[in-house]
């Protein structure tokens, strides 16, 4: 039997889970593979901890040179994460003619494009499909399953954190604060949970997903990124009686004019919106391809097991090509070679806001509003008041036409400075 053989760098929550499941599955896998893997050296950095009941001594070291220069491993698998030292460690595995496999999706929104250059020169393969929505098929889905058809939009909700978060803050009426608190006491949230409620983590997600889609490069700098820490209970609230469910998007979609729309931030969905329905911890990928249409991928975004299902598929996928002497077969992005298109500026977005003032309850501040706005070109499509007494401020909550977001964020600055205003304005998009 043919027999490929691996060395993990990493052996933490997904590394342990990767070797749960090649114990587990071994029998169907190495059937499906034609082969067999052997997990032949496994690097961690703590010699304390416990790595649980699926790897022998003798298979765990750490010192990832021996594992690099080991020239009986065929694939590293890049279970650690952080730009570096494992930017360097991927490098130097492909340099070597190494295939790797990663979850890392910091790397590879980061240098997924140098790398993926590397992999192509050296004849290796660089698979990544933990790296998006963990356990959801979605790279393997663009990059195969959908090579056939030219894509229109991907919709996502792809950071299980923010998604929980918002999920019990709708459901329990609770506050951002009190929900993210609920949701480190569940694990679903780091104790520093910055990068998945600033909508960091998604925007990485993001960008590996526009370049599988659009051929997008390097453009995390670009992108529009907004946090869930934004979002208050009474946005919720509001939302629920237009209609509207609020959740943590990430949005890339070709414009008509060849450029990009892509953005990270909370938005309105109408309840009818396949997004709508998903809550918790559940991630979703909505594709819109020009012939197929609508298609909605959801599950499981992290955790041991789901995510180690994407990372040991892909061991399996490089394995077939190392069997077949095919490795490269697959190009990392289907648009590798293509010129890459330019990302929209956020001001020249156009699109339906939902808007929150906390106003001074006097005579005359919803006409001053709607001047205010109508003055840049920004129409209201309805309004609502709420709340009264002369001391208490008053939230006045309109629902925008479509407006260009340059002249809507020009108005609510001219807005934030009338007497009446107690707080700055809140703004949403409307993601319909
Ligand atoms: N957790 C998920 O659900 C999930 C889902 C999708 C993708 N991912 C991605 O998968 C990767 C791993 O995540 P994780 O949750 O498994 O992290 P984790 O539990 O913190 O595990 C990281 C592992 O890497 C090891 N490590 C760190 N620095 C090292 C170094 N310099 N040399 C050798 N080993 C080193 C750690 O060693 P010690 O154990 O000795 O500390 C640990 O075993 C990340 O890129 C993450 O974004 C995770």
């Amino acid at each position: 039997v043919s027999k490929i053989r691996i060395g993990m760098i990493g052996c933490g929550v997904v590394g342990q889970g990767v070797l749960r499941l090649l114990h587990e599955n071994a029998k169907s896998i190495e059937a499906r593979l034609g082969g067999s893997i052997e997990v032949r050296r496994v690097v961690a950095r703590d010699r304390g901890k416990s790595r649980g009941p699926h790897l022998r001594d003798a298979q765990l070291g750490f010192d990832p040179e021996a594992l690099l220069t080991d020239p009986e491993i065929d694939v590293v698998v890049e279970v650690m994460g952080g730009l570096e030292p494992a930017g360097a460690f991927v490098q130097r595995a492909l340099t070597a003619g190494k295939s790797v496999v990663t979850a890392n999706k910091a790397l590879i929104a980061d240098r997924g494009h140098a790398l993926m250059e590397l992999a192509e020169r050296r004849g290796a393969d660089l698979y990544f499909e933990a790296a998006v929505a963990g356990g959801i098929p979605v790279i393997r889905v663009l990059r195969e399953a959908l090579v056939s058809d030219r894509i229109v939009a991907v919709r996502g909700i792809v950071n299980g954190t923010s998604n929980y978060i918002l999920s019990q803050m709708q459901e329990q009426g609770l506050a951002f604060e009190v929900a993210l608190k609920q949701a480190q006491q569940a694990g679903y949230a780091e104790a520093d949970p910055t990068l998945d409620v600033g909508g960091g983590d998604a925007a990485h997600k993001l960008t590996i997903l526009a370049t599988m889609a659009f051929g997008a490069r390097g453009e995390l700098q670009s992108l529009t990124t907004e946090g869930i820490d934004t979002v208050d209970a009474a946005d919720i609230e509001f939302a629920r009686r237009y209609g509207y469910v609020i959740k943590p998007l990430a949005v890339a979609r070709a414009l008509p004019s060849g450029a990009l729309d892509l953005r990270v931030h909370p938005a309105l969905v109408t309840k009818d919106d396949p997004l709508a329905h998903i809550n918790g911890a559940l991630n979703a990928v909505h594709i819109e391809g020009a012939a197929l249409g609508p298609c909605l991928l959801s599950g499981l975004g992290a955790g041991a097991l789901p995510t180690a299902v994407s990372v040991v598929s892909d061991i399996v996928d490089v394995g077939r090509n190392l069997f077949a002497q095919a490795s490269g077969r697959v190009a990392g992005s289907p648009f590798s070679t293509g010129r890459a298109p330019s990302i929209q500026p956020i001001a020249d977005y156009r699109g339906r806001y939902y808007l929150r003032f906390s106003v001074r309850d006097q005579r005359g501040v919803l006409g001053k509003l709607a001047t205010a706005l109508g003055e840049r070109d920004v129409s209201i499509e309805q309004m609502v008041q709420e709340g009264h007494g002369k001391d208490q401020p008053v939230s006045v909550v309109l629902l925008t036409h479509p407006a260009r977001e340059g002249d809507l964020r020009a108005a609510l600055a001219e807005i934030d400075k009338l007497s009446f205003v107690v707080e700055p304005a809140r703004a949403l998009r409307i993601e319909a």
